[in-house]
């Protein structure tokens, strides 16, 4: 066990069986892992930062040294304010190389004290990431063993919300009498005023 903190951040939209994998490696390595979400994002999330910090509090439960977190601005910023000594990443595969040694550099440039350490995946998590799991998921196709089974489940559960259909609006002209009958749920009515 490596003395001092370890920060490991990112989207985690959703967190994957990749993300948990380095989550555990990281925990082994260092006296405290802290996972820190990305709160302002340009990108538009399909989980909510409060939905994700769920998940993961959930999925690190047995990590007794791993602490979740959100961030906001600048995460070398955010790594001195937690006294971390280094930031953790992790490289899937080659592709992945160009955007963390990129990223890395800028982040010692930043902050020249923070060190970047990165791990691999398990191999049987290498193609795995969110983005994929996103749209395989959206698609309708099974995303079994490489998520979790919480986030399976909650992937499922807002698969079948955004496909809820969404409320019309119709306006009842003045003075039309619907006669006791119901309106269709999915329809809201606002009565039109007389002129
Ligand atoms: O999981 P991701 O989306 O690859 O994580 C990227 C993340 C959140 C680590 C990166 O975008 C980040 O650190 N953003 C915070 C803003 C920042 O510090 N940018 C400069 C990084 S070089």
């Amino acid at each position: 066990m490596n003395k001092g903190i370890a920060i490991y951040p990112g989207s985690f939209d959703p967190p994957t069986n990749g993300h948990l994998d380095l989550m555990e490696r990281g925990a082994k390595i260092f006296e405290e892992l802290v996972v820190a979400i990305l709160r302002n994002s340009e990108k538009t999330p399909m989980f909510s930062v409060a939905e994700r910090l769920e998940m993961l509090k959930a999925l690190t439960g047995h990590l007794k040294n791993v602490r979740i977190d959100t961030f906001d601005g600048l995460m070398v910023e955010y790594a001195k304010s937690m006294e971390a000594v280094c930031i953790l990443r992790g490289i899937r595969a080659i592709s992945d190389y160009e955007y963390e040694l990129q990223m890395a550099l800028m982040n010692r440039k930043l902050e020249p004290t923070l060190e970047t350490v990165f791990m691999m995946p398990a191999d049987k998590y290498s193609y795995v990431s969110s983005r994929l799991v996103r749209e395989v998921a959206q698609a309708g196709g099974p995303v079994k063993g490489l998520v979790p089974e919480i986030v399976e489940q909650r992937l499922r559960d807002k698969i079948v919300s955004s496909r809820q259909p969404e409320p019309r609006s119709i306006e009842i002209p003045a003075g039309i009498d619907l006669g006791g009958r119901k309106l269709n749920p999915n329809v809201t009515a606002k009565r039109k005023k007389k002129a």
